[in-house]
């Protein structure tokens, strides 16, 4: 049994933790649309308007806040006209990112607004850079957004749809540096502006334009976008900035890069790698903020992660370009990890969303014809919901075993707290795949008691849910004790836990100063 220490001050509250930060994205990529979200009207598989029903009651479950679409690579090929009218006479395309196979479209723009609605999710479209043009994203745009008698206004009604719908995240291109269109930042910054010049605001419609960011810590991605974001003359001139957010993609995987190892089973060498691998992610957000401080002080311009999570080999017998892996209490604690640094950054941090959604890499829900199974990662946004739209809590772990990887100290615990309308939320992640942890914090500031604890775990890492086992990984009560403000639990190895709290209301406290 190891031990570790926190304080958590519960009257000192500082940003606002976005709901967004617990976004999704789903990709015309293997199974994640086609035999994922929508197995057509005609489906034995309950369904509304061919949209599988029980996907969106595991999203609806966890406040889903988002959903990226139609891609990553995908987007940069994607040419909306083909998406809408009659499916049976829309154009079948060669998605020729993902496995090769044919799309036949029949999963479009109108398809798209009809899941967020249901999922009762805010769309982020990303529109095509790479191959497309200006005039067909601002067309897309108006065709989404617009509500008198335009041209695209009409040519939606003429598909069935009268009002507008509401768009609030607008993609300039993906991964500009690759498949995006191999391009140097320098010259996408020009593209991203001219884009987003006429990706315009329509009738109430607010558009926050996301440029497409930097891989990992390609601080100079950043950096030449913010330069170009900052200095741009009519930006200058009229206050006006053409995008008011940019990315950046983070996966995480153990060994030499994504793609090289299986999601179980692993080492425990394997297992840490991918943990440090994981907490990386601090450094890399740590550089992008400081970019960004560095020419917007005023915070005007956002950082959003719009794909992370881990990226294992393809399962035995499925397609490699369908990338389709399991999901363990590893992954699971990948996820941990990463919110609690997206927290811990949450003044900057506007937004983020896991690859991908259904069926593909760090996936919430996988699907085997009519039966889903809900993943540990799932469990985790489930967990942490409570999150989304909390005032971060000043969280300050003191000590706490270490262990030497990747040739630095990985903390073995990690952890982050917010609070909203006299409850807090904290979440723990406790890394050592061997021993208990006996995690003492000290809760100061605010009186409380604990209404739940939960903790997330499996018999080893590599545990994960099965149609045999679905429930083989799920939360499960945590013992915890709260006594003269030392609150206590024990950690089993590789596990995630929240203690929910309720605190004693602002009105009763005396004349505490903040
Ligand atoms: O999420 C899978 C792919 O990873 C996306 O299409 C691309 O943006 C990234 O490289």
């Amino acid at each position: 049994m190891t031990t570790a220490h926190a304080i958590i001050d519960l009257d000192v509250t500082g940003d606002r933790i976005n709901r967004h930060i617990y976004g999704h994205f789903a990709e015309h990529l293997g199974r994640c649309i086609y035999d994922g979200f929508w197995v057509g009207e005609d489906s034995e598989i309950p369904n509304v308007r061919g949209i599988r029903l029980d996907i969106v009651e595991a999203l609806k479950a966890l406040d889903i806040p988002n959903l990226r679409w139609p891609g990553g690579c995908f987007a940069d090929t994607y040419h909306w006209r083909d998406g809408i009218g009659p499916r049976e006479l829309r154009p079948r395309i060669a998605n020729t990112n993902w496995g090769d196979v044919v799309e036949n479209n029949h999963f479009g723009t109108h398809e798209f607004m009809d899941l967020c609605d249901l999922l009762g999710a805010d769309a982020y479209v990303n529109g095509n850079i790479g191959s497309g043009t200006v005039q067909e994203m601002a067309d897309w745009v108006e065709y989404l957004t617009r509500g008198d008698d335009s041209p695209m206004a009409r040519l939606r009604r003429e598909n069935g749809r009268d009002e507008p719908w509401k768009v609030p995240f607008w993609g300039l291109g993906n991964e500009a540096w690759g498949c995006g269109g191999n391009m140097s930042a320098a010259h996408y910054a020009e593209e991203a502006r001219r884009y987003a010049t006429f990706a315009h605001n329509h009738g109430e419609n607010r558009l926050t334009r996301i440029a497409a960011g930097a891989n990992e810590d390609d601080l100079d991605w950043t950096r030449v976008l913010m330069k170009s974001l900052m200095e741009c003359h009519g930006c200058t001139l009229y206050g006006n900035l053409p995008y008011q957010a940019i990315s950046f993609h983070y996966y995480t995987h153990s060994g030499s890069g994504i793609n090289t190892e299986d999601a179980a089973p692993f080492s425990g060498a394997q297992y840490y790698d991918t943990m440090a691998h994981a907490a990386d992610v601090e450094r890399i957000v740590r550089g992008h903020v400081a970019v960004m401080d560095s020419y917007d002080p005023d915070n005007r311009v956002s950082l959003v992660c719009d794909e992370w999570g881990t990226w294992w080999n393809v399962e035995e017998g499925t397609n490699p370009g369908f990338l389709f892996q399991q999901n363990t209490v590893r992954d699971a604690l990948v996820a941990g990890i990463h919110f609690d640094v997206f927290h811990r950054y949450a003044r900057r941090i506007s937004m983020a969303n896991i690859a991908q959604t259904v069926n593909v890499l760090q996936a919430m829900v996988l699907t085997d014809g009519d039966r889903l199974v809900l993943t540990p990662t799932y469990h985790v946004f489930e967990m942490n919901k409570r999150h989304q739209d909390a005032l971060q809590l000043h969280t300050s772990v003191r000590d706490t075993p270490t262990l030497r990887v990747r040739g630095g100290d990985l903390p073995l615990v990690s952890m982050s707290a917010s609070t909203r309308d006299d409850t807090a939320l904290i979440s723990l992640s406790h890394l050592a795949i061997d021993a208990d942890c006996a995690v003492s914090i000290d809760l100061r500031g605010r009186d409380a008691k604990i209404t739940r604890a939960r903790v997330l775990t499996g018999d080893d890492a590599s545990a994960c849910n099965d149609a045999e086992a679905p429930d083989r990984v799920a939360p499960r009560g945590l013992d915890a004790t709260l006594r003269d403000g030392i609150l206590t639990i024990t950690m089993p190895p590789h596990s995630f836990a929240t203690v929910e709290l309720a605190l004693e209301p602002e009105s009763d406290r005396g004349d505490v100063t903040r």
